[in-house]
């Protein structure tokens, strides 16, 4: 665990034993030079502790990028508690208010909201020690709620933006686009996908999530274990981070790959892998920006429901087009382009 810290690039890691649940806290910070951290709160358990220390130094440095290229003034920030199997529902709600205190005594250094294992009806319970450093509490407690749903638009607008780059329109009909991962994300992104004409592909690892959606509209779903190798026009990665990795990009059969996963790649060299195979990829912490942005913007900037829509649209196809143009200008891998653009601001603050 001592290397994982020293090789990381953020500020500082924050950890705490809770002996009541026997979980384990790990909030990182991995920049504060535009404003407060802040990021969603993962709450799984974890075969190895060191595996829970990963994922929240990776994320936070996923969320200073995310911040950074949709222009929010907020450092990249994640908390993830590593729980026991064994937790019950009481012993669940107990461990999230003392979360609350938790991040409350931090002063607004760290905010967080939902992500992976987590629910705004979790953010309610957070907040009831934490507040006013909880974002996407439920609009019944005066949150904005899930941001699942805002995540899903923007993934939609970036898999037209790469459609409209690889086959010259952004109309999805008939395009065969392979969702893998139907949680709170990649489900909505079917709801959006079927109005748009697409042909949509859904794999999961968990059975019940891909028999729902096949039974009540239709949609094929693929053994998770074959997604990778299933010819489709576009990808749509929603759900685990490092995915696409040297043993998987070799047996990808599409054009391009835009999704809500964060953290997509397994090293940063991976883009690299994507590029000499001709597949346009869509830079994660640019395709999934939709959720944070728009929770942000209705409850720090006072937007509404449909300005937070259309600004986290128009974000989102702003900074693709800017990606692809500098991909094209010089070469460079579009992951790279995208944290160019996020890194300019970071350097401008
Ligand atoms: N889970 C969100 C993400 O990864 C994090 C988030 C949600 C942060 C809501 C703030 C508010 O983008």
């Amino acid at each position: 665990m001592e290397s994982l810290i020293k090789q990381w690039d953020g500020e500082s890691v924050i950890i705490r034993y809770d002996r009541v649940a026997d979980a384990w806290i790990f909030i990182a910070i991995h920049s504060t030079a535009l404003g407060p951290s802040a990021g969603g709160t993962r709450m799984k358990p974890y075969p190895h502790l060191r595996e829970a220390l990963e994922d929240a130094l990776r994320l936070s440095g996923g969320m200073t990028l995310k911040w950074a290229a949709a222009g929010n003034n907020y450092g990249g920030g994640k908390g993830v508690i590593a729980v026991p199997d064994s937790l019950d529902s009481q012993g669940r709600s107990d461990l999230l208010r003392r979360y609350g205190t938790f991040v409350h005594q931090y002063n607004g250094i760290f905010f967080t909201g939902p992500d992976y294992g987590t629910s705004s009806e979790d953010m309610d319970i957070i907040a009831e020690t934490g507040d006013p450093y909880i974002f996407g509490r439920t609009k019944a407690a005066g949150g904005s709620g899930n941001p699942g749903p805002y995540t899903a638009l923007g993934v939609l607008t970036s898999i037209q933006v790469v459609a409209e780059q690889v086959f010259g329109t952004s109309n999805l009909e008939g395009k065969k686009v392979l969702v893998q991962g139907v949680g709170s994300v990649g489900r909505g992104l079917t709801t959006l996908l079927r109005e748009t004409g697409a042909e949509i592909l859904i794999s999961d690892v968990d059975p019940s999530l891909t028999q729902y959606l096949s039974d009540e509209f239709g949609l094929e779903s693929i053994p998770s274990d074959e997604a990778y190798d299933r010819p489709c026009d576009i990808f749509a990665p929603c759900a685990v981070g490092a995915i696409l990795n040297k043993e998987t990009i070799p047996r990808l059969r599409c054009r391009a790959v835009a999704g809500a996963a964060n953290n997509q790649l397994g090293t940063p060299g991976d883009a690299d892998l994507l590029r000499e195979r001709d597949i346009l990829y869509a830079p994660d912490f640019i395709a999934n920006c939709g959720g944070a942005m728009a929770i942000i913007g209705m409850e720090v900037q006072g937007w509404s429901h449909k300005e937070a829509e259309e600004k986290l649209v128009h974000a989102i196809k702003s900074n693709l087009s800017q990606v692809f143009q500098m991909t094209k200008a010089d070469g460079c891998s579009t992951d790279e382009a995208g944290k160019r653009i996020a890194e300019r601001r970071l350097s401008g603050a």
